[in-house]
């Protein structure tokens, strides 16, 4: 997959100011700090299409990237994230659900975890709440830069396994990446062109 063009669109906090076409979009969640915005800048080979930073908190609204005119990723605001108020995080909270809930031209989440983690109740909860409501997710695990080859894959058995413990139909699929090494990047690709072509 040829990413020819990658232009920021518009930021803003409503579903409904969110561009209007009917083109198929893939969103970016996860807790605080675990590389959405750095694997969107990885994917479209852009690097600083979508802002990062150390410190968690960084990405605060709904970010629309067009993609070669014809999709869009989607860079949302982290969860979990300790140090705003409580009145922002439900302000927070409710449009990032609102998101999920409403906005149709969504075809797939993709839920970011840390591979150096076992699962964490907020994720869990988060994919429940996801499958719930019916929206269809992955599960992309980040940073795998940070363990040495041969503990990639036993942190994501354990991880998978751990899940298995809820009461999922079937796991979902999953992607192990490094937006450093651009580890990753052809599946993903591959998977969303696959559906863009379904
Ligand atoms: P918020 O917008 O605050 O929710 O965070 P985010 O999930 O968008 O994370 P962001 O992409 O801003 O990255 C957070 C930090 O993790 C930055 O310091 C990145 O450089 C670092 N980071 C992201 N992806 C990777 C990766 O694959 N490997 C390594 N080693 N560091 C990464
Ligand atoms: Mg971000």
């Amino acid at each position: 997959v040829h990413i020819k063009t990658a232009n920021f669109v518009i930021s803003n906090s409503e579903v409904a100011k969110c561009p209007n076409e009917l083109l198929p979009e893939y969103a970016f969640i996860g807790r605080s700090n675990v590389g959405k915005s750095s694997l969107i800048n990885m994917l479209t080979e852009r690097k600083s299409l979508a802002k990062t930073s150390g410190r968690p908190g960084k990405t605060q609204l709904i970010n629309h990237f067009k993609i070669n005119e014809n999709w869009f990723l989607v860079d949302l605001p982290g969860y979990g994230y300790a140090r705003v108020s409580k009145k922002d995080k439900k302000t927070f909270q409710k449009y990032i659900t609102d998101y999920f809930t409403q906005r149709e031209q969504l075809v797939c989440a993709f839920v970011l975890v840390d591979i150096r983690h076992s699962p964490q109740q907020i994720d869990m909860d988060f994919m429940e709440w996801l499958g719930e409501h019916q929206v269809p997710f992955c599960i992309i695990f980040t940073k795998a830069d940070k363990l040495k080859p041969g503990a990639i894959q036993r942190h994501v058995t354990e991880y998978l396994q751990e899940l298995e413990k809820g009461a999922w139909e079937e796991a979902p699929a999953y992607f192990v990446t490094s937006s450093s090494k651009g580890m990753g990047r052809d599946e993903l690709l591959a998977y969303i062109d696959g559906i863009n072509l379904d």
